[in-house]
């Protein structure tokens, strides 16, 4: 029985993936590394240390940094995307999403945020959606990064529900595999051929729909 709605938050609630993509270009570029967007889909839902380290691997000739100065490399990658995010608003919210959180919640149903990201209060506040979600994973309690369920099974027992009454959405591969390996059913956002693993992908939020999908669900 459905009981929970579990979401990640960058390019799933906002378009923060773009963000993200953007202050990993520049670092990359800065750097001479190659950065594609297709590449960059590996990188979405990671960490912003392990995001680096794939970033670094590019590189055509790899170099050994000190962990100090990764950590700075980090930094500024961070301080590019504050500055991005500081111009969010509530009018940054993908389409669909305001209607379909109220909708799971007008039947009663849970939510919760399960985002890997550092920045994921800042983001929810300036979107105006903070008393949206009935619980938001502090990801600096985890030990373990996406692809691990561990985010979306400590949301789960936040929640008080059982994984199995629960429906995770993603836009990453990396967040579709926790969400599967957590035993719930997995809704990705984005192109079909990224997410071999989901349950239903859907090509934009515009598309979700509470009803439709809490059928789906239950027929499952
Ligand atoms: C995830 C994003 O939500 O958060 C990743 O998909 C990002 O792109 C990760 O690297 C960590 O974010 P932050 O804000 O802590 O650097
Ligand atoms: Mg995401």
């Amino acid at each position: 029985k459905l009981k929970a709605v579990i979401f990640d938050l960058d390019g799933v609630i906002t378009d923060t993936a773009e963000y993200h993509y953007q202050a990993w270009k520049a670092t990359a570029t800065e750097l001479g590394i190659p950065f594609t967007r297709e590449f960059n889909e590996n990188l979405k839902g990671v960490s912003r240390m392990d995001s680096l380290k794939l970033l670094l691997s590019q590189a055509e000739k790899p170099v050994n940094y000190s962990d100090e100065e990764l950590v700075q490399l980090a930094d500024r990658k961070n301080k590019l995307y504050v500055e991005l995010i500081e111009t969010i608003t509530p009018a940054d919210l993908l389409p669909g999403i305001t209607e379909f959180v109220a909708d799971i919640r007008s039947t009663g149903l849970k939510t919760g945020i399960a985002s890997a990201s550092k920045n994921a209060i800042a983001v929810l506040t300036r979107l105006g959606v903070m008393d949206h979600f009935d619980v938001i994973v502090d990801v600096n309690k985890l030990k373990n990064s996406k692809p691990d369920p561990e985010i979306f099974l400590t949301a789960a027992a936040q929640l008080g529900v059982e994984p199995a009454d629960c429906i995770g959405v993603e836009d990453a591969a990396s967040g579709v595999d926790a969400i599967k390996g957590a035993g719930m059913f997995a809704v990705a956002i984005g192109n079909a051929a990224h997410f071999p693993h989901a349950d239903i992908v859907l090509s934009s939020t515009a598309e979700l729909n509470f009803r439709e999908l809490a059928q789906t669900f239950e027929g499952k």
